[in-house]
């Protein structure tokens, strides 16, 4: 005759075996297993047996444990996997997607359809990036790589961080009623993304690295390369001893991971109130449409002692001082990046939601 042990092992690895659903079995483990379950209770039964009797009964009894908790688990996952096959096969994978974005799709007319701005559902109902969003996108991987942080500011500014802040005196024409666009309160559709700038500098001390990509706005005639809205990507580096080296060396190479390694970059002297020297970046590539000819793509310099002293003026303490640090900061037309970049002839293909134009970014 086995011992009573092995009739309760046998006995429960049928009842699991024939456990019909997780729920019984479930049931079986709290009885084989919970704390008073059978085999548990033979746990305390150890303490009443002779000396010798308990190293063998012990033996048994781990193994009988052993033996029933593998299989309450093997079992376990039978369940397991036959909910989920049964789950799947509910699902007809061969079924084709419905299209997303708008309804009533059943292939394109030939007119733009607007009523979904933002990212163009451009192809059949599959989503995808706005070229202006994509071109932002690989800027800020190239720059993220060089250790440039992000920072923003508002669209609507003040005049001081528009001109003031930035070294541009009252009767700098780009202060002209006509060039800007004033709201009735005396504030401004930023002209530049340059403001950001001196947001920044004003909330952190430096060294200062950020990248601020952003709307700017003029009272341009909009033609095919002007627009009243468009967009920027300015940059800051502020640091003891930061010189035109360093300028050109990360606009070099910014250029050249953008429009491939054959980019020619040239920098031109120019003038900007903020900046001393002030710089105009041209680049030239074969791989480009554009092929042989120099293309302006920035503005740039070594920022002007005025701006920080305009700074630390309005912080109320010295960490600008003009006297220690330096540094550089440039602006980049981003709708003229991806205008190259993409070989888009006009720059109000970006705003006129034409899925014609998107799809071919999708
Ligand atoms: N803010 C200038 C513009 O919109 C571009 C620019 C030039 C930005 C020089 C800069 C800079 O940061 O240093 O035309």
């Amino acid at each position: 005759m086995s011992h009573p042990l092995e009739q309760l092992r046998a006995e429960a690895l049928r009842e699991i075996a024939d456990a019909p659903d997780a729920q019984s079995l479930e049931a079986l483990r709290v009885r084989c297993l919970g704390r008073s379950g059978s085999i548990s209770a033979w746990g305390e039964q150890m303490k009443t047996l002779a000396k010798e009797e308990k190293p063998v009964v012990g033996k048994l009894l781990n193994e009988v444990r052993n033996a029933v908790t593998a299989a309450i688990e093997t079992r376990a996952q039978q369940f397991r996997s036959q909910k989920e096959t049964g789950a799947l096969s509910k699902i007809d994978i061969s079924l084709p997607g419905r299209a997303s974005g708008y309804s009533g799709y059943s292939g394109y007319s030939g007119y733009p359809t607007v009523g979904y701005s933002g990212y163009a559902s451009a192809t059949n109902g599959r989503a995808s990036l706005h070229p202006l969003t994509q071109m932002l996108e690989r800027a800020i991987e190239i720059f993220r790589r060089m250790g440039f942080a992000l920072a923003n500011g508002p669209d609507i500014e003040d005049e001081w961080h528009c001109f003031d802040a930035l070294n541009t005196p009252p009767e700098h024409p780009a202060r002209n009623e006509q060039d800007t666009f004033y709201l009735p309160d005396g504030r401004l559709l930023r002209t530049h993304t340059s403001t950001v700038q001196i947001r920044t500098m004003q909330s952190a001390p430096p060294p200062i690295r950020v990248i601020a990509p952003g709307a700017a706005y003029r009272r341009d005639e909009v033609d095919a390369t002007h627009s009243a809205q468009f967009h920027q990507i300015e940059g800051l580096y502020v640091d003891e001893n930061v010189s035109v080296a360093d300028l050109k060396g990360t606009l070099e190479f910014f250029m050249r991971e953008l429009f491939g390694a054959d980019t020619a970059v040239q920098f031109r002297p120019h003038y900007f109130p903020f900046t001393e020297p002030s710089l105009e970046v041209y680049v030239k590539s074969k791989a480009l449409k554009k092929g042989e000819q120099w293309i302006e793509v920035c503005g740039c310099g070594i920022v002007h002692p005025a701006v920080f002293e305009a700074v630390d003026k309005a912080r109320g303490d010295k960490a600008y001082d003009p006297e220690k640090w330096t540094g550089y900061a440039f602006g980049l037309g981003m709708d003229r990046l991806a205008m190259i970049l993409f070989d888009i002839p006009d720059i109000r293909f970006f705003a006129q939601n034409d899925l014609r134009f998107l799809r071919q970014f999708a």
